[in-house]
């Protein structure tokens, strides 16, 4: 004997009351119903009740016979006699109403076939309060995943344009580094793409749907960072407000955090991201609880890392601990190769929705190929952008119209007459010296898009200074 016997012999008549309640049942259900319909496996209607007809709009004997999906186009018999499957509830629309439905599949000796279907409700009305709330639901979703959405990443790797040999090692390293949990450290001249990779690899990996949080230290003052990194308590010191203020970390808990300009971390503050990350614990300032936080970290910088290690002004073993996948991001000048498609990205891009014609010829390519592009694309981008604004859009960018806006002469190739400019009267040293650093910063600055910060990076003085030196020279 075995066990499955009892359960056969108990099925049976079981069967045999489900049949018998069903038969009692179905009556009052096509008459509690605002209609009834069943179909036959083929999804032809077999048998159709008034009240359904009547909602039709035709008797029942000229719509049995024809297949439901001609008279009822969204309905989803067919599919019920295709998978078996009942739906207790649905919403069908039908003509410019919205019908709640309830469909069964019809089984005979194990075979579906056919299906039978109730509208549950023709009037929604009686539902109303319970479609309100449903639909506020919805908007706080919706407004929910927009604030989401706004700490979340905009890029993905596609947005690194570039075919290089070079360009494809950086994108093969992110695709890794997309696929671990490891800290990632981006290292690259000012420009090269670090926040987009950044991005991009938190938008392929398994953090996607959860926040992307930036912190730029070279943007924010020193006496600030540490609110800035691990929050406030309420009541933390005066004006620290009423209310808890999150710290960054908080924030990508779950997510990606992004810490820009790395190198420009305070000595102080180093030894305290040192601990967070060994712990995985943060501290608000002024609190006295720990908060556990799960948090992956990408980090970049444009500084010489090595020398900054070397003079002690970053901590080594931080240095390590961040450095576990490190991605080495190549200046334009490396791949020359990848100005063709950069530029056709990058005028697309400028031109979005302007009248402006941006295209640019075989000639203004070559002299974008002289020059040596300190500031990277970012330098690129502006340069086509003020091409692109002085040439008025009116015909594909030439090689004079190239040659205008980048900061020093390009030989031949149409552009301004050679480098060595005539040998002027011989002037005092210190007058000589002056109008070199008033040059160097100009077109450090215009390298930069303006951008002093970035400059200031670019001279290797200390923003303070720039600002000094930009001060005496106005
Ligand atoms: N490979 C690339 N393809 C397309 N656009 C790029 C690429 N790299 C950089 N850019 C563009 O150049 C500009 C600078 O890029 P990004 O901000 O990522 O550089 P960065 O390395 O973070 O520079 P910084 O060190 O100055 O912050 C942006 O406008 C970006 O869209
Ligand atoms: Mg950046």
């Amino acid at each position: 004997m075995t066990g499955m016997e009892p359960a056969e012999s108990f099925r049976d008549p079981a069967m045999g009351v489900t049949r018998e309640l069903m038969k009692a049942l179905l009556p009052h259900l096509e008459q509690a119903s605002a209609g009834a319909i069943a179909v036959d496996a083929d999804g032809r209607i077999s048998w159709i009740n008034p009240s359904y007809a009547r909602l039709i709009g035709e008797p029942p004997e000229q719509l049995v016979g024809r297949p439901v999906r001609e008279v009822i186009p969204n309905t989803r018999m067919p599919e019920t006699v295709r998978t078996g499957q009942p739906k207790l509830l649905d919403i069908m629309e039908f003509r410019d109403q919205q019908l709640v439905v309830t469909r069964l599949p019809v089984v005979d000796g194990g075979r579906v076939i056919g299906a039978l279907a109730f509208v549950v409700y023709d009037d929604l009305q009686p539902l109303a309060p319970l479609m309100g709330k449903y639909r506020r639901l919805q908007e706080d979703l919706a407004a929910a995943r927009r604030a989401l959405a706004r700490r979340s990443a905009r890029y993905s790797l596609s947005d690194f344009v570039g075919a290089s040999p070079a360009a494809l090692e950086v994108k093969r390293r992110a695709r890794l580094a997309a696929g671990r949990e490891t800290p990632v450290l981006l290292l690259g001249e000012t420009g090269t793409g670090k926040e987009i990779l950044a991005q991009a690899i938190h938008s392929a990996s398994a953090r996607a749907n959860r926040p992307f949080v930036g912190v730029n230290l070279a943007a924010i003052p020193e006496n600030l960072l540490e609110a800035e990194f691990f929050g406030v308590a309420p009541g933390a010191y005066t004006g620290a407000g009423e209310r808890a203020r999150e710290g960054k970390f908080q924030l990508a808990h779950g997510g990606t955090l992004f810490l820009d300009e790395i190198g420009d971390m305070p000595l102080a503050l180093q030894a305290k991201l040192l601990r967070v990350l060994e712990e995985q614990e943060v501290e608000p300032l002024g609190s006295n609880t720990v908060h556990s936080v799960d948090v992956r970290i990408i980090a970049a910088t444009s500084r010489d890392m090595d020398a900054m290690l070397r003079d002690g002004t970053f901590r080594s073993d931080l240095y390590y601990r961040l450095n576990v996948l490190e991605i080495r991001v190549p200046p334009l000048r490396e791949r020359l190769n990848d100005l063709g498609v950069l530029c056709e990205t990058l005028l697309e891009d400028i031109a979005l929705g302007g009248e402006l014609h941006a295209e640019l010829t075989a000639e203004g390519l070559a002299v974008l190929h002289q020059y040596h592009w300190p500031g990277n694309i970012r330098e690129l981008r502006n340069a086509l952008a003020q091409a692109l604004t002085l040439n008025e859009g009116e015909q594909a960018l030439s090689a004079p119209d190239m040659a205008a806006v980048l900061p020093v002469p390009t030989e031949g190739l149409g552009g301004p007459p050679s480098a060595n400019p005539p040998a002027g009267p011989v002037r005092p040293l210190a007058e000589t010296v002056a109008a070199a650093e008033q040059a160097a910063i100009e077109d450090a600055l215009r390298a930069a898009g303006g951008n002093r910060s970035q400059a200031a990076r670019m001279l290797g003085i200390s923003r303070s200074v720039l600002y000094e030196k930009l001060a005496r020279m106005s």
